[in-house]
């Protein structure tokens, strides 16, 4: 199988900004029009870095306040900088979404100095790869309490708030795998599982007081750190997309666009979905032929599920 990526129109391809890009910049306002998201107030978890950036970047550059918060304050740095060239109302804020306390007081401390939050984004995430046999529980509970706990403090904290303003919308960080399973990230994958039926239960829950929630389940993507920790090698990256249908990792910028989409005024009658964009990874995971499989012409070449032998697919 040819494993490189088409980079032909309409086929961006997954080496950054650099690379010719056929889609719109994602400030085109044919993505959204430009004051989308005016006058909201957005929390984003881990919105310095990752798709979490790419996030905060497109609420801000649409009207958003953006307040990222994360462990590090190292971490937000790049943001503040590009808000300040910008012109856009960005700050931040550091806080251990394990601890329950603290996020409480974040949210408590945001709303006396904003007046209201209108979005948040549970994107903040810890992953590694690892057999679970040799997991040891720290590193069970480092994830589960970033991804699972850190995402029911924040939905509690900001949700109760959402709850007094009668409007709200939450959107979910998961991944596929939370219904899949995947080998070597039982922690992740459970975690993300977790967070999956908590979206689909406060949506039901807090539909009646106007706050929305739902949540995006990419396939891979392209950021640092999934390079670091799930894809550390060129020949993984590689045969990873090779099982992608559509070939190629997605950027940063279109999962980030799917996330405001759920966010956006278009999306007002949608609460408790999950939006996989994921090339079709997941339909193919288990798939019994390669797509090679149905080139082949000879009559009697197996296997043969395209109906070649037979003159192949009748377009009468
Ligand atoms: N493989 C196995 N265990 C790991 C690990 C890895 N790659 N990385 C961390 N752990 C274990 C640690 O060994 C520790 O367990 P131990 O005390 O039994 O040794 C436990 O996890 C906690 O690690 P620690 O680094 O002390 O916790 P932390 O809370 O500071 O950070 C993570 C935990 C997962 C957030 C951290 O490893 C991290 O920053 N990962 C990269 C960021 C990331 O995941 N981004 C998302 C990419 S998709």
């Amino acid at each position: 199988m040819d494993a490189t990526p088409p980079t032909g129109p309409g086929q961006p391809t997954d080496q950054g900004s650099s690379g010719p890009s056929p889609r719109p910049a994602p400030d085109d306002p044919r993505w959204f029009p430009p004051d989308t998201f005016a006058g909201q107030v957005a929390v984003v978890t881990g919105g310095g870095t990752g798709l979490g950036l790419e996030i905060s970047r497109g609420l801000a550059r649409q009207g958003a306040r953006v307040v990222i918060a994360s462990r590090s304050s190292e971490n937000h740095a790049e943001l503040l900088a590009e808000a300040e060239r910008e012109g856009w109302d960005v700050r931040a804020r550091t806080v251990d979404l394990r601890e329950a306390p603290a996020v409480r007081d974040l949210a408590d401390g945001l709303i006396e100095e904003l007046g209201r939050v209108d979005i948040l984004v549970n994107n903040a995430a810890g992953n590694f790869v690892c057999p679970a046999e040799r997991l040891s529980t720290n590193a069970w509970r480092a994830v589960l309490g970033i991804v699972l706990d850190g995402t029911f403090y924040a939905s509690k904290s900001f949700g109760r708030h959402m709850i007094c303003q009668g409007k709200g919308s939450i959107l979910n960080v998961v991944a596929t795998y939370a219904w899949t399973g995947m080998p070597g990230v039982v922690h992740s994958a459970s975690a993300k599982a977790g967070v999956l039926a908590m979206t689909r239960t406060l949506a039901a829950e807090w539909a009646p007081h106007g706050i929305r929630v739902n949540a995006i389940a990419p396939g891979p993507f392209q950021s640092d750190g999934a390079k670091k920790n799930l894809w550390p090698s060129d020949e993984i990256e590689t045969r990873i997309r090779q099982q992608i249908p559509l070939q190629r990792f997605a950027q940063r910028d279109e999962v980030a666009a799917q996330c405001l989409h759920l966010l956006a005024p278009i999306s007002e009658y949608i609460t408790g979905e999950c939006m996989v964009i994921d090339g079709g990874l997941t339909l193919a995971s288990g798939r019994m032929w390669q797509p090679e499989d149905f080139a082949r012409k000879k009559r009697g070449a197996r296997p043969d599920p395209a109906g070649q032998a037979d003159g192949g697919p009748s377009d009468a």
